[in-house]
């Protein structure tokens, strides 16, 4: 008998130690917090994705009284570039969240095990990790690449 562990790196940093450019995805990320559809949980996320060829595209989760209709903010965003910019890679998305109360999340939030699969295929697809930007107000998260948030990842054979 043999045992495995799995090992993930995660850096934690300041907002002010991160790149310029990512900075600037953090910063969407929060802003679109605000635009969220969030009458359920009151739980607001936006994310932002930065894409290979420099665009930003934009989501935040929509909810609706059908429960499963609604969807996370990752997954909004990663749809909405699917859908815009099919053939550009997405090398990093940024998240950020609002409480029921208003306020910027104090840790960051991580993606769901759903929004964690498809950003899975996102890499898969191009070929391309995608670095992962959690913020929350005390640190952010870094992680470079879903597969260190999603190990044993289901493939197809
Ligand atoms: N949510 C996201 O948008 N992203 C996550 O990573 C976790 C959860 C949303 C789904 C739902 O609208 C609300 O947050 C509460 O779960």
């Amino acid at each position: 008998m043999e045992e495995l562990t799995l090992k993930s790196k995660i850096i934690v940093c300041k907002k002010n130690e991160l790149a310029k450019e990512e900075q600037q995805l953090v910063d969407t990320a929060i802003r679109q917090t605000d635009s969220s559809y969030a009458p359920h949980s009151h739980f607001c996320v936006g994310a932002a994705l930065l894409l290979e060829n420099g665009t930003i595209v934009e989501g935040c989760n929509q909810e609706n009284a059908v429960f499963p209709a609604g969807i996370c903010a990752e997954r909004s965003a990663i749809f909405s570039a699917g859908a815009q910019y099919p053939n550009e890679p997405v090398v990093a998305i940024a998240v950020a969240a609002r409480s029921p109360e208003g306020k910027l999340t104090e840790d960051p939030v991580s993606p769901c095990g759903v929004c964690r699969q498809v950003l899975v295929e996102t890499e898969t697809r191009f070929q391309h990790p995608v670095k992962i930007l959690l913020y929350g107000q005390k640190h952010i998260f870094v992680i470079e690449g879903v597969s260190k948030l999603l190990p044993l990842t289901f493939k197809e054979f």
